[in-house]
């Protein structure tokens, strides 16, 4: 298993430029199935979630191809099984993302129940009743979700919790619906709205992305598009808040600053200067220390619990303390133990966690639980006095492209070895 090996204590300097949304390719790749003709997604980051998503697709029959300029074509002509394997669904909770389309296409989907997850219980009970509604036949049996219908219903639907994957679920499944479905208590992520856009580049007739209702009209057929992705703002964000914690100076590429609003806040008031354009952001924090910030996750417009654990690690080296409130996911705190293992002054009671920042953070063998978690590790260890290893950073390739030649650019003593 590769390691990260990282040497603390180089203010990071430079420009990055930010690879596609992983969280936007995946729901985008999956609709691709809704399609009549092929399919080209442009903008496409080579991450591991997203060769997991062509084994799954190709798994089916789907053919795919790999283009220049980061694009892959999906013709989902070709598909003969319907089916996503337990195999594929437990390294990658979001193959749940091929039911909704596999349903309004062809009436019959196999999906394996997503099981536990190292930052919670993560149930899908919302997809499913949304789906219930719309007609669908589900019943769960050893271990899978199967699930058949004839053509989908419009419907209006009030979904019980605010859920990313849940709403794209029965966006996509009611864009080939009979009739028209009112999404209520939708998600707002961006990811969301771009998946949208990617629906009605294929024909679909959707209003109110971006707000907590959305209303899809059903339409017949979509018709294969070329599209590209938005950029990623946790990958944004990630960079930014290593500027910010190394005292740095970076401008990231390939941007869009309006995604990160609420991220950018807080950059700000722990003393970042941070100016803007069309597609970039630029963080200056030159010769000062943070100063801690408290903050709460919740969902879009909010600040973004896959933010949380490299706020986290900001705070460890800021001057004060901060309260961090995490009340998307239950269990995702997994990152506070090996902080603590650096120097790390944390406290946790429920969901929160109060952080007192401490004079320096020291390298240590630390181990990646989940992927969020990885990167606050590793922004730890970028600060941190000594040798920082960084142990399981599959998980960090599941999520960001190329973190450590990014990084390395920038100026950070960081490499991998093969364990
Ligand atoms: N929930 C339910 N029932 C459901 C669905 C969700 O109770 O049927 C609960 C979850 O247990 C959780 C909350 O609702 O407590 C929100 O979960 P959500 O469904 O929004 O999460 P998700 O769709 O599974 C996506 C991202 C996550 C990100 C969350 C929250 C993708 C592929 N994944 O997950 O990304 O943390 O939204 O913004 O879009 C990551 O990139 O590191 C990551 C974990």
């Amino acid at each position: 298993m590769n390691k990260l090996i990282i040497e603390g204590g180089v203010p990071l300097a430079g420009d990055v430029r930010v690879s596609g949304a992983k969280n936007a390719v995946l729901p985008i790749m999956a609709a691709a199935l809704l399609a009549d003709s092929p399919v080209t997604v442009e903008n496409v980051p080579h991450l591991h979630d997203v060769t997991t998503t062509m084994e799954l697709l190709g798994g089916m029959g789907v053919s795919l191809m790999v283009g220049d300029k980061m694009s892959i074509e999906v013709d989902p002509g070709t598909i003969d099984a319907y089916r996503a394997p337990y195999e594929l669904v437990k390294t990658m909770r979001a193959s749940i993302l091929v039911l909704g389309p596999l349903l309004a296409r062809h009436g019959r989907a196999e999906v394996s129940l997503p099981g536990g997850c190292a930052i919670g219980t993560r149930p899908v009970d919302v997809h499913l009743q949304g789906l219930e509604a719309m007609g669908a036949e589900i019943e769960v049996r050893e271990g899978y979700i199967h699930a058949r219908c004839s053509r989908l219903k419009g419907r209006r639907i009030v979904m019980d919790v605010v859920t990313v994957t849940g709403t794209e679920n029965l966006m996509m499944a009611a864009a080939l619906a009979e009739g028209t479905s009112v999404l209520e208590n939708a998600a707002r992520e961006p990811e969301v709205v771009d998946l949208a856009r990617f629906l009605r580049a294929m024909g679909a007739e959707i209003e109110g992305e971006g707000t907590d209702t959305i209303v899809i009209h059903g339409v017949p057929h979509l018709s294969g598009t070329r599209y590209r992705v938005l950029p990623d703002r946790i990958e944004t964000g990630t960079f930014l808040t290593a500027a910010a914690m190394t005292g740095g100076r970076v401008k990231t590429l390939a941007t869009d600053p309006e995604l990160l609003e609420s991220v950018l806040l807080k950059l700000e008031q722990a003393g970042a200067r941070v100016n803007t354009g069309a597609d970039w952001i630029e963080l200056d924090m030159r010769d000062r220390r943070p100063k801690a910030i408290d903050l709460r996750t919740a969902p879009y417009p909010a600040f973004p619990t896959d933010m949380q654990a490299q706020f986290m690690a900001l705070n460890c080296v800021a001057e004060g303390t901060a309260h961090i409130i995490e009340t998307v996911f239950e269990n995702r705190f997994m990152h506070v133990q090996e902080l603590m293992r650096m120097g790390a002054d944390i406290q946790l009671e429920g969901h929160t966690a109060m952080v007192r920042g401490v004079d320096h953070l020291t390298g240590a063998p630390v181990m990646a639980t989940d992927l969020r978690a990885s990167a606050s590790l590793i922004l730890a260890g970028l600060v941190a006095r000594g040798e920082t290893r960084v142990d399981r950073i599959y998980h960090i390739d599941r999520g960001y492209e190329g973190i450590e030649e990014k990084l390395a650019r920038l100026g950070a003593r960081i490499r991998r070895i093969p364990a």
